[in-house]
């Protein structure tokens, strides 16, 4: 500890989540959260994250960082599954040495989105990419090596930093009258700045208490769904109010935008095992796709 706050270290430098924790980590008073990457924590190269983690001295360990590229994916299967999967084991191994709590990211894509309902905890996983299964291989490494974790499957994330499809949406606007956007896949739009401010309460919890079910596997989304087209057509009116760049959606099927990975049609996700263990829910999509848009413009 310095400064009487504890120290939470986070993977990843300039990833969505690390830079929105990085932020409210500014106010905190119980965390400080200090970021660790490339190229002192590399996870392409496992063996190098145990000196890093160590020398980094947290008392929580985030696993924020990730190969998230869906669709390049399908082509570097084993690299993303080096990142995703085996070196998010590593984390978990070094945390449960170290004796302190892992909180990793996972993902909505580890379901086939054929539930006609939102997905829970314990609903059959059944990946239908590359990305999906890196990531599924990231949450049994996890869960084998650390007893005192929480894996958070999120969704559909944007946020001010790095790249994201709310940012796209913007810029493709500032040129074009008409943007088609796939209306047939449901999901949760998440802002990483909710994530975060979820992250630091769920890490309170952990450290107060070692009670199991704190821990384990839990989905955190913004309240709320919407299809791609909904949530375009949304950016695109607060951007509009704003006197920033609009566009007409046109709806389309994802057969008509064809991509390299498959995405689930539905996957959206179930967040009351969270608010029931951790008393945490996220905010409307909407609310919070309105606070980000206003940032940005
Ligand atoms: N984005 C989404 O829509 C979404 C949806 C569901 C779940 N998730 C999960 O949520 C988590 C956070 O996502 P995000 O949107 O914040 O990701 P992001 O913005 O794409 O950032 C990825 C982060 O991973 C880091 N990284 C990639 N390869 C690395 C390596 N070999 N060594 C060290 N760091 C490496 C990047 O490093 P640099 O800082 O060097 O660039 C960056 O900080 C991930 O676990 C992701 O799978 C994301």
């Amino acid at each position: 500890m310095t400064d009487g706050r504890r120290r939470m270290v986070v993977t990843g430098q300039h990833g969505q989540v690390v830079q929105s924790l990085l932020e409210r980590g500014r106010d905190d008073d119980r965390f400080n959260v200090v970021a660790l990457g490339r190229p002192e924590l590399d996870l392409s190269v496992p063996d190098s994250i145990e000196a890093a983690l160590k020398n980094a001295r947290p008392d929580v360990i985030v696993s924020a960082a990730a190969y998230t590229a869906v669709d390049q994916a399908e082509a570097e299967e084993e690299a993303a599954t080096v990142i995703n999967g085996v070196a998010a084991g590593k984390i978990a191994t070094i945390a449960a040495e170290l004796n302190v709590p892992v909180i990793h990211l996972s993902t909505d894509y580890v379901f086939d989105g054929s539930k006609r309902a939102a997905y829970v905890e314990t609903d059959p996983v059944a990946p239908l990419g590359a990305y999906g299964r890196s990531k599924l291989a990231g949450e049994i490494a996890i869960a084998e090596a650390a007893p005192n974790h929480v894996i958070l499957r999120t969704a559909w994330v944007y946020s001010p930093f790095g790249k994201n499809f709310l940012k796209t949406m913007l810029r493709l606007a500032e040129g074009r009258d008409s943007i088609n956007v796939v209306d047939d896949q449901v999901g949760n739009p998440t802002s990483a700045l909710d994530i975060a401010d979820g992250i630091l309460r769920i890490a309170i919890n952990l450290v107060a208490s070692d009670h199991p079910r704190l821990r384990g596997i839990f989905h955190m989304t913004g309240s709320g769904w919407a299809s791609w087209a909904d949530f375009a057509t949304e950016i695109f009116q607060v951007s509009a109010v704003q006197g920033g760049p609009f566009a007409e959606v046109g709806r389309i099927p994802s057969s008509a935008y064809p991509v390299p990975a498959r995405r689930p049609a539905n996957s959206c996700l179930d967040c009351r095992k969270l608010l029931e263990n951790h008393d945490v829910v996220l905010p409307d999509w909407q609310t919070s796709t309105a606070q980000v848009v206003d940032r940005l413009l």
